[in-house]
């Protein structure tokens, strides 16, 4: 079999299965082709995609602009690494800096690397500006957090699969709960060595929680007044996803440092960063930080697209209006519903909550069932499925989808 060979949706199962690491357990669905809101599997079926890459597709698949931006680039100049400029890289952080209205952005390639360079920079500032004794400082996260997989990440995560058995772990974590602003200011009160507070504006791994209304605002105040930075990793929530900008717009927080990824390359490449301004971002010196690929030109080119795109096509407005539709549709038939207990969310982020035990399969059996009726997502953790499609979907298949999800559920109705 030549590698080029077009396979079978089984065959390709089997290759990965039998060469790669078996470190997901995807939907049983092999996808060849994607446009827009739509991707098509090797044999040819069509499907409205309701995960969007974990929201990394917001600008929906292989759109022109970004598509006609990276190719251009990769025929001119692809890599040179930071050992000397290039002519991309300053127009990128112009843009993307006034964008999000910062002073200075610092480029990675992953969400994982971001936040590490999130903790690394605030780290950084705790000792150099705020005054913390070395090896003192202390970062607070929230329960059930997710920002990655990195060895430090995990070790400030609660959840037992992505921890065990890859210790020893990073110390300098105050774990605290995710929505309770007692537990924040208790905590900075009492621990004078904590340099900043990592939360994620809506909690995406875990289920799509979105804390109480002001808890944002409130908590960015509480930092404020203890001198903490106020961390937002808006990996997922950002770049239009919520019906804003970013998810903390909705609440006005600006953040001392905000972590970015996934669709500020609109998912075409691996394009991540960290912004802050000068009086903390100026902590960085040459040879503190950095990545070969961090910054490269095609990257550059690439988010400049993945942004334009965002604000031309109106994206957050879209995304607010489309979820707000999504929801009250969704509600109208929970209320008689006995498979779906809830449905939450900001924007085009939202989840719905499954009527089973936790550890029931009964919200990835509805997942199967979804894609043979022409529509992906998948569980986030046990009976919580996320519906997190393109941002660029019209009224009309929103309108769509929302009937093929009801179709589905109610296969499921006992
Ligand atoms: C909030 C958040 N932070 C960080 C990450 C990690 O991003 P990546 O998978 O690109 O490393 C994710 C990925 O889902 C995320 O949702």
């Amino acid at each position: 079999m030549a590698v080029i060979d077009q396979l079978t949706s089984q065959e390709a199962i089997d290759l990965e299965n039998k060469y790669g690491a078996h470190n997901y357990h995807p939907l049983p669905v092999v996808l060849s082709r994607g446009e827009g809101v739509h991707v098509w599997d090797v044999e040819g079926k069509q499907y409205y995609d309701f995960l969007s890459a974990y929201s990394a597709v917001n600008q929906g698949h292989c759109h022109p602009k970004i598509v006609a931006a990276m190719t251009k680039q990769a025929q001119t100049l692809t890599l040179t690494s930071r050992a000397f400029y290039n002519d991309m890289l300053g127009k990128y952080e112009k843009y993307a800096s006034e964008t999000f209205n910062f002073d200075k952005l610092l480029p990675m390639n992953t969400g994982a690397e971001a936040v590490e360079t999130a903790l690394k920079l605030c780290r950084k500032w705790a000792y150099e500006v705020k005054g913390i004794d070395e090896n003192e400082a202390e970062i607070v996260v929230c329960e059930n957090n997710f920002h990655g997989r990195t060895t430090t990440i995990i070790s400030f995560s609660n959840d037992p699969i992505a921890r065990k058995n890859f210790g020893p772990y990073t110390n300098g974590f105050i774990k605290i709960e995710y929505n309770n602003l007692e537990a924040l200011e208790d905590t900075l009160k009492n621990n004078p060595n904590v340099a900043g507070f990592l939360v994620e504006p809506i909690q995406g791994e875990a289920g799509v929680y979105v804390p109480s209304e002001g808890y944002l605002a409130k908590a960015k105040a509480i930092c404020e007044a203890h001198n903490v930075l106020f961390i937002a990793d808006e990996v997922q929530t950002g770049i239009a996803r919520t019906g804003k900008m970013l998810a903390v717009d909705h609440e006005n927080v600006k953040p001392d440092i905000l972590i970015l990824g996934k669709a500020l390359s609109g998912g075409a490449y691996p394009v991540s960063a960290i912004l802050a301004n000068d009086n903390i971002m100026n902590v960085i010196k040459p040879g503190n930080h950095g990545s070969t690929f961090g910054g490269n030109p095609i990257a550059a080119a690439v988010a400049i697209a993945a942004l334009e795109v965002v604000k031309d096509e109106n994206l957050a407005n879209n995304a607010q209006e489309l979820g707000d539709l999504f929801r009250s549709e969704l509600s109208k038939f929970i209320e008689t519903s006995s498979i779906v207990n809830s449905v939450r969310g900001k924007g085009l982020l939202n989840a719905i909550l499954i009527n089973d035990t936790e550890d029931s399969d009964t919200a990835w059996n509805i997942c199967l069932k979804l894609r043979d009726n022409g529509l992906l997502a998948k569980p986030t953790h046990g009976n919580i499925i996320r519906f997190a499609p393109p941002l660029v979907m019209t009224k009309e298949q929103l309108l769509d989808c929302v009937s093929i999800i009801i179709k589905t559920l109610k296969e499921f109705e006992s």
